[in-house]
């Protein structure tokens, strides 16, 4: 039987921060202070960020997107793969121009890549200008952190190697006033032979029941229609709590909940996803007919390697049992290319099942060795030459296959909600469909944050394009 997770909420925590906030927002007062927030990764990190601009933003700060402006910038890094670290090695390159400039500059790192050893030693010998560094487990003290750099006018650097009290009630923003993130979960035990989060993220604790349903409760009173639930595998969710609750549980008690017209979550682990969840999935209305359903690689022998634990048979017939109960539901994917001992027969396997599934959508990654996992140190690394041909082998086949999944559409009626103006035309509004597919509409931008039929005219291979229904 696993270990049961005492979970501490430090109401104390938040009460002490909030106290910091409060003192700093008096003495920064009347000084017009800018800060600047770059989100690398994941959406665990978009969401921490929220946390972050909310303490600022009690502080007094106002948010601003030009870096040399700031009087406070603050990079929440990712580290999952070794182009995400090298751009923000870059960015801080950067950074130290602008603070010559500007001595009075603030800068702060955060996030997954600063819980490695090796990458506070870089900092420290490199890039010493950076001022307060800190890492996953103790965000909510930002404050604290900020305060001591301000009197001290020294260098703060707090690095835990694991979690504590999971801090809740502390200020923060939100991007959309009518959808937000959830996290009900922190961390990871699943090991996956090539990834760093299990070591970055610490392992796996959910949050209570009580407190999800509550935080969901507040977000639709405050006028939001959709609700996305974050952890690294959601499946899991309540296992390890005193008492334990289901994943399945969860999706509908929050389903009940008057005025939520849609529940998302990401990401589901295939071996953790049980019946009891398709049905929950089929059977409520606002639980919204997509999954996130990373496959990784095709081959039953590459993901044994990976330590995934389920086959490719088996992912296949789960695919199938998702379709039997539930036949418009979209599946999209990750793929890795190039794992170790990956062979032109282990990569067919990935190309069968792309032939198979018919996916959505996919994320194509390059495997990237990360120092630490088990399979940086496994022969058999695969040469760039071949990686980089599968990779486009793939890309290719899964966009041909996204393009033919989203002919389908073409002549449907579908709901949309609008979420923000096109980057490239103004007067095009983009939002999703239920199953998640992105739609662009010549629409009004007063129809952000709302629902509205929608007929699709035509399709590129990632969006459609639809028009209004009158
Ligand atoms: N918890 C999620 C994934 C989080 S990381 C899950 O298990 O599905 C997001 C994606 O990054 C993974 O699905 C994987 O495809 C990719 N990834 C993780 N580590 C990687 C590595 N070392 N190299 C390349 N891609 C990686
Ligand atoms: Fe990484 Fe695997 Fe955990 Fe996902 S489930 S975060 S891929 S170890
Ligand atoms: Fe990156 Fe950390 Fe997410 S390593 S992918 S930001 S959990």
């Amino acid at each position: 039987m696993s270990e049961r997770q005492v979970i501490n909420i430090s109401t104390e925590e938040a009460k002490r921060q909030t106290d910091i906030i409060h003192i700093l927002s008096q003495s920064l007062k009347g000084k017009n202070l800018k800060y600047c927030v770059s989100t690398f990764g994941c959406q665990m990190n978009a969401r921490d960020s929220e946390k972050i601009e909310g303490m600022l933003e009690e502080m007094g700060y106002e948010k601003i997107t030009k870096e040399d402006e700031a009087d406070f910038v603050i990079y929440n890094t990712c580290c999952v793969r070794e182009n995400a670290e090298m751009k923000i090695y870059g960015r801080l390159g950067h950074l130290k121009t602008i603070k010559k400039k500007n001595p009075n500059l603030i800068i702060a790192l955060c996030g997954c890549m600063m819980q490695q050893d090796i990458v506070l030693e870089t900092l420290k010998k490199k890039y010493n200008f950076v001022d307060i560094i800190f890492g996953t487990y103790n965000i909510y003290k930002l404050p604290e952190l900020l305060q001591t750099r301000l009197e001290t006018q020294e260098s703060v650097i707090d690095i835990w190697d694991s979690h504590q009290d999971i801090v809740e009630d502390l200020p923060n923003t939100r991007k959309y006033n009518f959808k937000a993130c959830v996290n009900i979960m922190y961390g990871c035990n699943n090991f996956c032979t090539y990834c760093i989060v299990p070591y970055v993220r610490g392992r796996e604790r959910s949050r209570e029941l009580s407190d999800i349903l509550n935080e969901v409760k507040a977000l639709v009173a405050d006028g939001v229609k959709e609700v996305m639930f974050l952890g690294q595998n959601v499946n899991s969710y309540g296992q390890s709590l005193s008492t334990p609750v289901s994943f399945a549980n969860l999706l509908s008690e929050v389903s009940q909940i008057e005025g939520l017209k849609r529940i998302r979550f990401m990401t589901s682990h295939p071996k953790d996803l049980s019946d009891e969840l398709i049905e929950v999935i089929a059977e409520c209305d606002n639980v919204c007919k997509s999954v996130h359903l990373p496959i990784q690689a095709g081959s039953t022998h590459i993901l044994k390697s990976m330590n995934r634990k389920y086959t490719k048979e088996s992912y296949l017939e789960l695919v199938s049992k998702l379709r039997t109960a539930i036949p418009h539901i979209e599946i999209t994917t990750d793929f890795i290319v190039g794992f170790p001992g990956e062979t032109e027969e282990d990569f067919l396997d990935t190309l069968d099942v792309v032939e198979k599934v018919k996916y959505a959508g996919a994320f194509t990654f390059i495997y990237s060795k990360r120092t630490g996992t088990p399979a940086a140190t496994m022969e058999e690394q695969v040469p760039e030459e071949i990686v980089k041909k599968r990779f486009n082998k793939l890309l290719t086949l899964t966009n041909d296959h996204i393009l033919e999944n989203m002919k389908k559409y073409v002549g449907q009626t579908v709901e949309v909600l609008f979420e923000e103006t096109s980057k490239n035309d103004k007067t095009v509004l983009s939002g999703r469909t239920d199953t998640s597919i992105l739609v662009n509409v010549k629409a009004p931008d007063t129809l952000i944050g709302h629902f509205a039929q929608v007929k699709i005219v035509a399709t590129k291979t990632h969006y459609l394009i639809g028009e209004l229904v009158e």
